[in-house]
């Protein structure tokens, strides 16, 4: 069953039919289309590109239990991911640079979809016990990725990359 959880962020002026939510599910029903793709990497969260054209792109990750992002954007990219199987945990991060942001956490199990708009500061982990995986869409490509931490007096604040 296919559901969106509720604070997930609407995206403006896209067709119905090309929306990112739609088009994840669409990946994650069709298994044809990546489970040959599919492996599992307990030193390296496996990410792998399925499908790309000029206006978006598709990944498949998989999460083993306590493999996760760090806390990221997506720059000026809106997509949204579909979770296959497992339950992740996003932790999403709200706030004006330099103040203190409120954190919301979102358990997303599978069937359910999260949005993202620009801008849209998260991170993604799988807490449970047993492995995941998902989809994700990307529109209309996925960029580099802005990295983040969450300072207790001074809030958000952008950070290199981790090396
Ligand atoms: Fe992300």
């Amino acid at each position: 069953m296919f559901a969106v959880p509720p604070n997930t962020v609407a995206l403006g002026g896209i067709p119905a039919g090309a929306h990112p939510a739609l088009i994840a599910r669409q990946y994650a029903e069709d298994r044809s289309r990546w489970r040959e793709l599919l492996r599992y990497d307990p030193d390296v969260r496996f990410v792998a590109l399925v499908d790309r054209t000029d206006e978006l792109e598709v990944w498949l990750m998989s999460w083993l239990p306590g493999q996760s992002t760090d806390l990221h954007d997506h720059a000026q990219a809106a997509g949204a991911f579909t979770v296959v199987c497992g339950t992740l945990t996003e932790r999403v991060a709200r706030g004006a640079s330099g103040e203190r942001p409120s954190k919301v956490l979102h358990q997303v199990a599978a069937g359910q979809s999260r949005v993202f708009g620009p801008g849209y500061v998260h991170q993604v982990r799988n807490a449970g016990v047993d492995p995941a995986v998902s989809l994700h869409v990307y529109r209309s490509v996925r960029p580099a990725m802005g990295h983040f931490q969450v300072d207790p007096v001074t809030g958000l604040a952008q950070v290199p990359p981790a090396l």
